[in-house]
């Protein structure tokens, strides 16, 4: 990422939500209507935020980093590293009021199934996804290409020097120079791999 911000390629604006908080207090949340354990991120200051950020640029998506959003993937990554401005909402606590999801937020997304304490790991870890998508980022442009997932395939195996290290060989057909042979002895490995690691994603095209 520090590659992609130097050259100019990518920028990450952060915004502390302190500076719309209401009050003597710079009050961001309250307690939840209804009862209940743990605070809710209130509307007004999201609203003016998200507001504010609206007339300075246009946004491709407004993002809500949410457990309950669909499960982050590479898809996602491909259709998202093609957008100019992305603006994502960090939610903490319980998470945002629901007036603001209905309002401004035009996607929600998870990275799993799992509870994060809030929203900015989330936001880093597909901001990091997007970001070596973007063309210049990775030194070699292709290497995207040929990640895992990008066919809905995990990534066939990799070596590099020495071709035998303590009896341990490099398989032959990656020293033969067959540029042909090569290719199809790893599109065999990737699908063999995902048939063992994750077969679920060859279901997807059955
Ligand atoms: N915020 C808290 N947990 C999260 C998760 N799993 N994905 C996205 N945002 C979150």
């Amino acid at each position: 990422m520090k590659r992609a911000a130097d050259k100019g390629l990518l920028t990450v604006n952060l915004i502390d939500l302190r500076q719309f908080g209401l009050g003597p207090h710079k009050q961001v949340d309250d307690y939840q209507y209804g009862g209940g354990a743990g605070m809710v991120m209130m509307c007004e200051p999201l609203d003016n935020c998200i507001l504010q950020l609206k007339v300075l640029k246009t946004y491709d998506q407004v993002i809500y980093l949410t457990p309950d959003g669909n499960t982050f993937d590479q898809k996602m990554a491909n259709r998202l590293s093609l957008g100019t401005n992305l603006l994502m909402i960090c939610g903490h606590y319980k998470g945002i009021d629901q007036r603001v999801r209905d309002m401004h937020v035009t996607m929600e997304i998870s990275i799993g199934d799992f509870v994060l304490s809030g929203g900015e790991l989330a936001a880093a870890v597909v901001v990091d996804a997007i970001g070596r998508l973007i063309p210049g980022v990775l030194n070699d442009e292709t290497s995207a290409l040929t990640d895992s997932f990008q066919d809905d395939l995990l990534a066939p195996p990799v070596y590099t020097r020495p071709a035998d290290y303590k009896g341990y060989k490099v398989p032959e057909v990656l020293l033969s120079g067959h540029d042909a042979r090569i290719d199809q002895w790893r599109f065999e490995e990737s699908l063999a791999t995902t048939r063992k690691k994750r077969p679920d994603l060859l279901d997807r095209h059955s």
